[in-house]
């Protein structure tokens, strides 16, 4: 005589009987690597607070993609840092930008094999580091700055983008770039949406590595969600999809699984969640300090983000994971 639970212990017992019932298994397919290119530099410049990723030069950034795609990583999203900076950031729609330059490079290495991803956002772009025009007043001015996402929008669809990812979280920033996008005769260029972002603290290490510093000590929870809102996000994601997004996301990733849970339930596009750069910091740090043991965790993590519903998930774990694999 056995305890009816015996039936769940027994597959428990070998790897293969664990392997053969796992509900949810992470393959490199699912991932998108954030990666970073610098305009001025000569040589990648490692970034301190996230170990194992660097600045990279047009020629290492064409390196690593490679790499990536032989190891299987479906798409990469590009960020950017221009050697000269502005009040509004035009350096992001310049045609021979660094991100566009960048798509275009890779575009030529890739053809269709690999998702290239352009990130659409200015505050990488402008002086005062804000993800838009601001006004004397000190505010973010949303209407005006759409009009500059349009222009970005239209530089990396002209540059070879598979993809845009709108991250400002300007009100109808979606429906405005769907727009421009389909006047200029890019009606098949997928918008991933950047849906619900939180105004999150685990966004610092993603600062040093774009070299912002937001003016006067300022912050995004004007225009970021409010960490406390879950049904909040379902609003903003509705919106996003009736504006014309083909992915939503849920950002940061492990802080919100109730929201990654919340949205898989209630819509059926896509669904991606970014594992931000604070989350890779305090896994590092931790390993780092031979306190977890830093794989394991990884594949923990992103085992949770897909469990919880996210259909792809954007890390900086992607190379790592993925050659663990190997
Ligand atoms: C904004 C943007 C940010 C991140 C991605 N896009 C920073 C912010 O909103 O302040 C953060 C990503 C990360 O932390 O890994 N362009």
């Amino acid at each position: 005589m056995t305890f009816p639970s015996r039936r769940l212990r027994r597959l428990r017992r070998t790897p293969a009987l664990r392997r053969l019932v796992a509900e949810t298994n992470v393959t490199p397919s699912d991932l998108i690597a954030p990666l970073f290119v610098r305009e001025d530099a000569t040589e990648p410049q490692p970034i301190v607070s996230l170990p194992g990723i660097v600045q990279h030069t047009q020629e290492s950034l064409r390196k690593e993609v490679n790499e990536l795609a032989s190891l299987g990583i479906s798409g990469v999203i590009l960020f950017g840092l221009p050697a000269r900076k502005d009040p509004l950031g035009s350096e992001a729609w310049n045609p021979d930008g660094v991100v566009q330059v960048a798509l275009r490079n890779l575009r030529d290495d890739h053809g269709s094999q690999m998702a290239i991803i352009a990130d659409l956002c200015l505050d990488e772009y402008t002086d005062h580091g804000h993800c838009g025009v601001v006004t004397d007043a000190g505010d973010v001015d949303n209407d005006a700055t759409l009009e500059l996402y349009q222009r970005v929008a239209l530089a990396q669809a002209e540059a070879g983008a598979d993809m845009v990812g709108p991250s400002g979280m300007m009100d109808g920033q979606v429906g405005a770039i769907r727009q421009v996008l389909d006047r200029n005769g890019h009606e098949n260029l997928p918008i991933m949406a950047y849906s619900a972002k939180y105004a999150s603290a685990e966004y610092g290490p993603f600062r040093d590595a774009v070299d912002v510093t937001i003016t006067g000590g300022g912050d995004r929870k004007g225009y970021q969600q409010d960490p406390s809102n879950a049904r909040e996000a379902m609003a903003e994601i509705e919106l996003d999809i009736a504006e014309g997004a083909d992915i939503i996301m849920v950002k940061p990733a492990l802080a919100y699984l109730d929201v990654i849970a919340a949205a898989r339930a209630r819509f059926d596009l896509p669904l991606a969640a970014y594992h931000v750069s604070g989350e890779y910091a305090m896994l590092k740090a931790a390993a780092a300090n031979g306190w977890i043991d830093g794989a394991a965790t990884a594949v923990e993590h992103l085992t949770a983000i897909k469990r919880a519903g996210a259909d792809l998930t954007l890390t900086y774990l992607a190379r790592e994971f993925a050659e663990t694999l190997q």
